[in-house]
């Protein structure tokens, strides 16, 4: 982090050269509306610089948690959360009446889409409601969540306006977030990040504020390019994820050739390629939502995203593709679905974290309920219990005994935590979506991988009974 001066703030009135001030000298008062996987983060780390930090949450047990001192996202250390709390930079409060003195407020609240798969913003809306009741000339607001193009200024600003200040009276950016939960190498200070503010300033005092805790911020020309390009990473991944799973699809139907070889070969060229790889699905809170508010916005210009939706769709389908994997696995075997017991390892939308927002496990057990399999348990070292449709799933123990008394199998979340070999061992049948098993040789004759097949056997050369 290096201070900037004055000249190379460029012109900013009173109210933000004040601020400037209050940032650069470690003085500012950071406000954090969702203590979520993206508020908590930021909170711990103006804390770490020394920032008094007011955290704000409609939820009651995360705000009573927080101030005992108890973290509650899986990539915060532990020690460096009560820490904080005890030596009194942060605190939390379900009152947006906390953040009356904050001087910057940080918005990273959920922004999921409705029954139409069309954009919620009431989260957003409600948070701003919330921070127009408290707001005053010269503070900061910058907003977090993953949102289509012009949010910031046409939906965020106006509630904020409710306050009876204006943009350029109190200062608007959006600096969309890039935090990867799980992800041991790019954390919150090292991950550059993108910043457009409404005005000038409010451009400039973003960059600034996120320059305390993150080394490169670059800012860009309006709240608009940063929305957008945040959901282009987004749809990116969708795209290509869609792209390796269709390639997963065609393997199987063709034979013979494994799916997971052909990536990994893609994979050795050194330039204009990044691996994807296949499996039941996207999970989580932005990849299988992030394509709909785009296509959404799409419409309102009379524009149909084709190439987008169609990636989305592709994603969608591949838990009914995974269940019929299953089905048919159960159908090799002397048992009928109804009376067939499944088990799905992982819940967790992706390895190694807690999260089960929009998981792809949920999705394929809706999907065997659906064909009749009802006898389905759930394994996840990381999940207690996984809601699915109206019941809880209690995370089941993985022993050798419990393994071979499930007639399938379904690997679905590649956690670290997960014995592959034991899997192996003592299952009767797996499906791996995830290529888990690769390396493992021995009784390949009961695992199918998502995207591996055998060669096809010609019809003429089928031994078909009369
Ligand atoms: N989780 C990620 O990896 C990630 C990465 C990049 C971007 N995002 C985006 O960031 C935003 C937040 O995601 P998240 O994963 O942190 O969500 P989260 O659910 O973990 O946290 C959001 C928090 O906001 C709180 N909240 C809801 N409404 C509120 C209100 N009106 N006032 C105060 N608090 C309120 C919730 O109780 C919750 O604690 C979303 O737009 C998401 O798409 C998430």
């Amino acid at each position: 982090m290096r201070l900037y001066s004055h000249e190379e703030l460029g012109q900013l009135d009173a109210n933000a050269t004040e601020l400037a001030d209050r940032i650069q000298s470690g003085q500012a008062l950071i406000g954090v509306v969702g203590l979520g996987y993206v508020g908590m983060p930021i909170a711990l780390e103006f804390c770490k610089k020394g920032f008094q930090c007011i955290g704000v949450d409609v939820s009651e047990k995360k705000v009573e948690a927080l101030n005992r001192g108890e973290n509650f996202i899986e990539d915060l250390k532990d020690e460096e959360v009560n820490e904080m709390v005890q030596n009194g930079r942060l605190r939390a409060s379900t009152s947006y009446e906390a953040l009356a003195d904050a001087d910057v407020i940080y918005v990273a609240v959920p922004t999921p889409f409705d029954a139409n798969k069309d954009p919620d913003l009431s989260y957003i809306l409600s948070a701003g409601e919330g921070i127009a009741s408290i707001l005053q000339p010269g503070k900061l607001i910058i907003l977090k969540s993953t949102t289509f193009p012009g949010t910031t200024e046409e939906s965020f600003a106006p509630i904020l306006d409710k306050s009876g200040y204006k943009v350029g009276e109190y200062y608007l950016a959006f600096s969309p977030e890039r935090v990867d939960p799980g992800n041991t190498t790019w954390h919150t200070g090292n991950t550059p990040i993108v910043v457009g503010g409404v005005t000038e300033a409010g451009g400039i005092l973003a960059a600034l504020a996120n320059n305390q805790i993150i080394e490169k911020v670059y800012v860009v020309s309006s709240p608009k390019v940063a929305e957008l390009e945040k959901l282009l990473e987004n749809i990116f991944r969708s795209v290509n994820i869609a792209l390796v799973n269709e390639l997963a699809m065609l393997c199987e139907r063709m034979g013979g050739i494994d799916v997971w070889e052909v990536i990994e070969a893609a994979a050795t060229k050194p330039f204009g390629y990044m691996k994807f790889t296949p499996g039941a699905g996207v999970g989580g809170h932005c990849i299988p939502v992030d394509p709909y508010y785009l296509s959404w916005l799409a419409r309102e210009h009379d524009f149909e995203t084709r190439f987008i939706t169609l990636a989305a769709n592709t994603n969608e389908s591949m838990p009914y593709h995974v269940a019929n994997l299953v089905v048919k696995a159960i159908a090799r075997q002397p048992i009928s679905l109804y009376d067939a017991k499944v088990l799905i390892v992982g819940a967790s939308f992706k390895k190694n974290v807690k999260d089960i927002r929009n998981s792809t496990s949920e999705a394929v057990i809706l999907r065997l309920l659906e064909q009749g399999v009802t006898q389905i348990d759930v394994t996840d070292p990381w999940v207690d219990y996984f809601p699915v449709g109206g019941k809880k799933y209690p995370s089941v123990d993985i022993t050798p005994e419990m393994l071979a008394s499930y007639d399938c199998v379904v690997l679905i979340t590649d956690h670290d935590a997960f014995d592959v070999e034991e899997i192996v061992n003592h299952s009767r049948y797996i499906i791996d979506t995830r290529n888990m098993t690769n390396g493992v040789t021995h009784n390949r004759d009961k695992i199918t991988v998502l995207g591996v097949t055998e060669p096809k056997v010609k019809v003429e050369e089928l031994k078909i009974k009369n």
